[in-house]
Formats: C-alpha cells, structure tokens, sequence
C-alpha cells in the first residue's frame, strides 16, 4: 500500500533538464564534442562529477584535476544563469494540481534530487515550503543510480521503502527506486524507462484513485 511519495526534480517537476543540456552542451564544446540527444537522456539524474567524467569519455579527452574543477565550476555557473530567470511558469504539466491534491489526501511527499541546487530550483518555482522532507546531493554520499537518496526521503518521511512511489524521468533514477525496493512511476516513455512499474508523460496525468 502506498503511503508516501517521493519527487525527482528535475524533468518531473520542473524543466531544469533542458538547462543542464545547454550548459553541458556549451561546455563539451570546448573539448570538441557535440553532445547529443541521447547523451542527454543518458546523463539525466547523474550527478555533476560523473556528468563531467561521462562527457570527457565521449570527447576522448581528459583534464588535470585543477582544470576538472573548474570546469564544473564553469558548467554549474552557465546554468545557474538559466535558473535565474525560472519562475512557477516553469512546472511542467500538471505539477500544481499534483501537489494540491497529494497535500489534501495529507500523503506524506519527499524530494529525492541529484542536485546540489534543489532548494534554490524549488525556491524558484515557489514549492520549497511543501516539501515534508527534501533530500538532495548535498546530503548523501552515494548518488543514483544507488538507491541511497530515495532511502534517505522515505527514512525522513517515515514511511517504509515498499510503501513510497517514486516519480522519476531517468533511467539513473528509476534504477535507483528499484534497487531501493519502491513501486516507480517513470515520467516519459517506457522505452526510455524501462524498469518503471509504468509511465505516463508528466504528474498531472497521475491518477490518486490508483494508490
Ligand atoms: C540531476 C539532473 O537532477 O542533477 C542532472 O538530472 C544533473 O542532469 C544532476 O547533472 C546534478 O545537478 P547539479 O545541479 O548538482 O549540477
Ligand atoms: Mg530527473
């Protein structure tokens, strides 16, 4: 039975996905490479290091440990010039009415994040108040595809793993909720996702009658 929920963010909440791809874009460029779509789809909920490993292996190329630094520096920078200019207009579809209705049946909801600005992204949009726990990359040691994020959401909720659904858009991410043993509701196609219990395009095509 279902009694928690836990939220990916980026790309199930807001459309901070396609920033991260411009940012890394504008950096792989620099080593010669055009990142492509399916890249793309690859480095979803992949933290900011191994992002940065993934794209030097497609370029074949390697950096010093001072210059891998910066770089990330330089990527987190590009991107957080997009998020700037983020308000509520960047929730995706059905996102509000997720949240209205989920708060109204009081089911408990976590944000489990690769993402070190979470709260500045959420902040941004205006949910970082609904949120009874939000766990990030700031608070684990082992990021997605390990299971160790949505473990730490359920733990903060006190909700146990087998009873939390997880809404994710990577396949990183949805590996992570299967390995931590929670029923996974992948947000896009189930050709990219496919170890999710099942998909739908985006949160406001959920459906609460079925929990
Ligand atoms: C994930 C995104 O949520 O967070 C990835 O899907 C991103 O694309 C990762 O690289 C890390 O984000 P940040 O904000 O810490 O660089
Ligand atoms: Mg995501």
């Amino acid at each position: 039975m279902i009694q928690g929920i836990i939220l990916d963010l980026d790309g199930v909440i807001c459309d901070t996905a396609k920033f991260h791809f411009e940012a890394w874009k504008r950096l792989a460029e620099d080593y010669g490479y055009s990142l492509t779509e399916a890249d793309n789809e690859a480095l979803k909920g992949v933290s900011r290091v191994d992002s940065l490993k993934f794209i030097l292996q497609k370029a074949n190329t390697t950096l010093s440990s001072d210059q891998f630094e910066i770089d990330l520096v330089r990527k987190n920078q590009w991107y957080l010039e997009l998020v700037q200019e983020m308000d509520s207009s960047f929730l995706l579809d059905g996102v509000a009415d997720f949240f209205e209705k989920a708060i109204s049946l009081n089911i408990p909801l976590a944000l489990g994040s690769a993402s070190k600005n979470a709260n500045l992204v959420l902040e941004k949009v205006g949910l970082l108040n609904k949120f009874n726990a939000i766990v990030d990359a700031n608070l684990v040691v082992n990021g997605k595809p390990h299971p160790e994020t949505f473990l730490k959401a359920a733990e903060l909720i006190q909700i146990a793993p087998e009873n939390c659904m997880v809404f994710e858009d990577s396949a990183s991410g949805v590996q992570a909720a299967v390995s931590g043993k929670m029923f996974v509701v992948g947000i896009g196609t189930q050709n990219d996702l496919p170890l999710a219990n099942y998909c739908i395009p985006n949160l406001g095509a959920f459906d609460f009658n079925t929990l």
